[in-house]
């Protein structure tokens, strides 16, 4: 069968459906093709921090109903490390929170809200960069959509960056350590989200509504789940999230989700190849520290909205052309900032002890210089979005 469309977009996460709803909006037609089910990727748990702008953008959307009902508004993070909590206070330094809210439910209101083709559980995807024809089986139905553009928004193991594979240049770095996460039935047992460096390791505690928590500790990137039986990972919770404060209690529960994430920093340069336009993790990864994933791909696809609506209605390339270095940037800076909180609060497993100097030299500084710690602030909440209006 032969379909066509204006922009194919392929990966229904939340770089993709969030560009086929700004297009929407703009009057432009798309297909979007998905390869997981949908209930696959509305409980995918994934990434939690929703930055300032991201926020903005949903709402200016539409998108935002049950984000801003359920969503947790955080005005701060604590840094916790040799046993004392510090907090950052956001709404202070920078006049800006962020919102907490599970990406899955980002993708739940992504789906309800979507107008137009959305196809799940497709297979054997190929990208032509150059006709921009998208093939695909869907309902073992081979078909072929000719768009004018391709939005590869596949996810880091999707299929439009290795499509392009020649034309690219990679940087990445691969950490020494992953992320245990578990998702667990135990109310938060702090109002702000705790990053803690320990002499155990690195520990998150963060949350997603009144009576589920989410927490990561650092492992080794070779450890297997079997090795963390329930009750070692609340123990170890314990350790690395104590603190001088006889009050301090961590409150435990039944672990319903539990998973191991291995940490990267990579960037795909450029982010455009012929009629091909990368976004989200198709073109780059972050370490999850700095909680930046998910803002950064819907930072990158409202740059390509922009730039599809001038396309559209003027003919005008420019922005389109602009497209990689103006993504580029933000993910430089974001590239940064993640490998930065990474490095400042992960124990270097071959237990350097000069290393381990500098990281709470620099701990200390940032919880008590005003201007360090509105640089750590201004990132986390993120810096100001390149947009025109939403809609
Ligand atoms: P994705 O969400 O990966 O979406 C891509 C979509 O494309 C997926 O639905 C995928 O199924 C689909 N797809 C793949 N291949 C094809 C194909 N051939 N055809 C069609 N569709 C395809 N960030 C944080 O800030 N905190 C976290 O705790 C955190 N945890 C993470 C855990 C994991 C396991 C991963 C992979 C990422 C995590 N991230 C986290 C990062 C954050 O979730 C991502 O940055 C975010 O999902 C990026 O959105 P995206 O739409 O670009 O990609
Ligand atoms: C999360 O809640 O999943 C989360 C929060 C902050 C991070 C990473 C993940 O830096």
């Amino acid at each position: 069968m032969n379909v066509r469309t204006q922009v194919a977009i392929v990966g229904a996460g939340p770089a993709g459906l969030t560009l086929a709803h700004l297009l929407r909006l703009r009057g432009i037609d798309s297909v979007v093709i998905e390869n997981r089910s949908r209930e696959y990727v509305e409980h995918r748990i994934r990434a939690g921090v929703l930055e300032h702008g991201t926020v903005q953008l949903l709402t200016e959307a539409g998108l935002a109903d049950r984000l801003h009902r359920e969503g947790m508004v955080h005005e701060g993070v604590e840094l916790l490390f040799d046993n004392e909590g510090h907090r950052i206070d956001f709404a202070a330094l920078t006049g800006k929170s962020i919102t907490v809210y599970g990406q899955h439910e980002v993708v739940k209101d992504l789906i309800a809200a979507h107008e137009g083709p959305l196809h799940f559980e497709v297979s054997d995807v190929h990208v032509n960069p150059s006709s921009a024809v998208v093939e695909f089986v869907h309902n073992r139905q081979k078909q072929l959509l000719q768009a004018d553009f391709i939005a590869g928004c596949d996810g880091f193991h999707g299929v439009c960056r290795p499509a392009i594979a020649d034309q690219l240049t990679v940087y990445e770095r691969e950490y020494p350590f992953a992320w245990l996460g578990i998702l667990a039935e135990a109310p938060p047992s702090s109002h702000e989200l705790i990053y803690a460096y320990s002499p155990r390791g690195f520990a998150l505690h963060s949350m997603r509504s009144p009576t589920v928590t989410r927490n990561y500790l650092q492992v080794r990137p070779d450890e297997n789940l079997d090795e963390w039986p329930d009750e070692r990972i609340w123990s170890e919770l314990r350790l690395r999230l104590d603190r001088d404060d006889p009050a301090w209690h961590l409150a435990d529960g039944p672990i319903i989700e539990k998973s191991i994430t291995p940490l990267r920093s990579f960037v795909a340069d450029p982010m455009r190849y012929g009629r091909l336009f990368l976004a989200g993790d198709a073109a780059h990864i972050v370490p999850a520290t700095g909680a930046k994933g998910l803002n950064l791909a819907v930072a990158d696809v409202i740059i390509l909205a922009d730039g599809l609506t001038e396309w559209y209605s003027s003919g005008d390339e420019q922005l389109l052309d602009a497209y990689s270095s103006a993504c580029l940037r933000r993910v430089w800076r974001v590239q940064h900032f993640s490998w930065w909180m990474t490095t400042m609060l992960h124990l270097d497993p071959s237990g350097d002890p000069y290393a381990r100097q500098l990281q709470l030299s620099q701990l200390r500084y940032v919880t008590s210089s005003a201007a360090a710690a509105t640089s750590l602030a201004e990132n986390y909440v993120g810096l100001p979005l390149h947009r025109q209006e939403a809609s």
